[in-house]
Parts: structure tokens; C-alpha cells; sequence
């Protein structure tokens, strides 16, 4: 299942060609591909620069988690543009960021887009996340920012990271995770998914965790469990957002259901951290 050409991104990189002024160029394809965090969730429509500063919080929060600090060898899996990795460079002194993708296109732009302030060094590279072409124990901090559900396997890509992290290390993964009590709603969605070939954000993987799945998965890979937090209702408004940016009613209604199975919590936007055990 894993997918180097994700429809999204075909999409996003299509405008970057088309219509690189445009407003989702603007927002999806110059730095972060993924959902704001807004820290005044009841903001009813967001405008393009609220929504370019959501993400960029979104971005600040993960590295927060994940502690990163001057001098660390940063590994952002997933990086799409580059985004995080550009943001961690503007903020910190003396650290190595590199950036993986699976999608060579998305590691060009980013090379375009990226480039490290004095004292710092930035690589992207090509390679999947359930491989990671890294040495053992050669970095400080591992990120996967909103990817990790494309990945073909959450238990392979966590052995690879607790493999190429360095003793006391940490990881730091944001995703849309499932309540136990909310899998029956949760699992016909994923079938959904799985049955619609066309599917817009791509090969999902069909496993939904839950955060018990992730304690017992973070045991398993030999981490502890650092934080779990629920910031659903801070990333609500990114619906509202994407409903007014759809360019067809279907594209609007869905984005609408979406916003409505975030609301009522039935699946959560979580932030997880780890460090080795
Ligand atoms: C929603 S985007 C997030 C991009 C970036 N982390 C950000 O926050 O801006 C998901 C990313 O995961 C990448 N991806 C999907 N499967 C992958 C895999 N097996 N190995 C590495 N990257 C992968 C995609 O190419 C895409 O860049």
C-alpha cells in the first residue's frame, strides 16, 4: 500500500503549475500540508493568512512535544514540502534537519522552497517510512506530522524509528485516531474508503487505532509514552476552511461531513509523543 502519488497531491502540485497565486497554493503548496491548530476553535470562517497560521502552529506544537532543541538531529518523516523541517530551521541553532518523502515530486519543491538559516543543516531524501535509509541510533528526534496514515504499517514504521532514534530519544506523531467505543461508527467509514478507489486523500490505512493500540504499540517497539492529547476541537475550523476553498458541491458536502464526525468526536485528532525506553 504504499502509495507515492497521493490524489491530493496531484492535485496540489497541478495548482502549483496552474495557478501558483492561488489561494490553495497559498495555503497547501508553498509550506504545510496539514491541519491547523487554532487556539480560538469557535473562529467561524477562517480567512487564508488564519489558516497559514494554523498550520504553521500545528507545525510548532509537534517539535514542542517532541522537544526538540539547538544541536539535535532532527528526522521529519513524511515531510511533504518541507514545511516542518523549514520551521524548525527559523527557530533553533545548529541542528541537521532531514526531511524523507516517498514522493520524489513533493522533495523537489521542497529543495526549491527550503533552505537552511546560517549554522544549520537540511537534507531531503528519498526512501518509505517503513525502511528508513538511516544509520542506527543516529537521531535526536523523529516527527511524523499527519503522514503516519499512509504508511503500510504504524508497527514497522515505530520499530524503524526506535531503531534510528539515539538512546533517549524521542518521536512525535500527529493523527486521526478512534475512540474503542466509537470502532463501530469508525470501521464502515474505513471500508468506505478501502471500497472507493478514487478516494481523494489516497491509500488509507484500513487499521484505525485507537490510543490503546498506541500504548500497546509504543510498549511493543520499546517506548514509553509521553503525552496524548486531544486537540480535535482546535483543528475544527480547518473543515470550514477547506468547505469554502472545494471548487464542487460534492466537495463541499463532504468536507461538511467531515467536520460534523470531528465535532461529535467520533474520530480525534490526536498528538502523541515517545521517548525510548
Ligand atoms: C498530509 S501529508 C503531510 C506532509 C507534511 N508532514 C506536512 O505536515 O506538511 C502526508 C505526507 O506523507 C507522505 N508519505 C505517504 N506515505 C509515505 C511513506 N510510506 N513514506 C514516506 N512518506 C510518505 C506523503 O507523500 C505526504 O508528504
Amino acid at each position: 500500500m504504499d502509495s507515492v502519488n497521493l490524489p491530493y497531491f496531484d492535485r496540489i502540485l497541478s495548482a502549483v503549475q496552474e495557478a501558483p497565486d492561488s489561494e490553495a497554493v497559498q495555503v497547501f503548496g508553498t509550506r504545510h500540508v496539514h491541519w491547523g491548530y487554532f487556539s480560538s476553535p469557535d473562529l467561524a470562517d477562517p480567512s487564508t493568512p488564519e489558516m497559514i497560521a494554523a498550520a504553521e502552529a500545528m507545525s510548532q506544537r509537534m517539535s514542542a512535544i517532541a522537544g526538540v532543541a539547538d544541536g539535535q538531529r532532527v528526522l521529519d518523516v513524511g515531510c511533504g514540502f518541507g514545511g516542518t523541517i523549514a520551521s524548525i530551521s527559523e527557530r533553533f541553532n545548529n541542528v541537521e534537519l532531514v526531511g524523507l518523502n516517498i514522493d520524489g515530486r513533493q522533495l523537489a519543491r521542497a529543495r526549491e522552497l527550503v533552505r537552511p538559516r546560517p549554522g544549520n543543516k537540511i537534507e531531503f531524501v528519498e526512501g518509505d517510512a517503513c525502511r528508513l535509509p538511516f544509520p542506527d541510533a543516529s537521531f535526536d528526534v523523529v516527527l511524523a506530522v499527519e503522514c503516519i496514515f499512509h504508511f503500510s504499517s504504524r508497527r514497522k514504521f515505530f520499530q524503524e524509528v526506535r531503531r534510528v532514534l539515539k538512546p533517549g530519544g524521542k518521536l512525535a506523531v500527529s493523527d486521526f485516531v478512534s475512540l474503542t467505543r466509537m470502532l463501530p461508527f469508525t470501521i464502515p467509514l474505513h471500508l468506505a474508503n478501502l471500497v472507493n478507489k478514487k478516494h481523494f486523500y489516497g491509500a488509507l490505512n484500513p487499521l484505525m487505532f485507537t490510543p490503546w493500540a498506541y500504548r500497546l504499540l509504543a510498549q511493543r517497539s520499546g517506548f514509553h509514552q509521553l503525552l496524548d492529547e486531544d486537540v480535535t476541537q482546535n483543528t475544527v475550523p480547518t473543515y470550514r476552511f477547506m468547505a469554502r476553498m472545494a471548487d464542487n458541491e460534492m466537495g463541499k458536502s463532504m468536507t461538511r461531513v467531515q467536520e460534523a464526525i470531528a465535532k461529535w468526536g467520533i474520530i480525534r485528532y490526536r498528538l502523541m509523543s515517545f521517548v525510548t525506553a
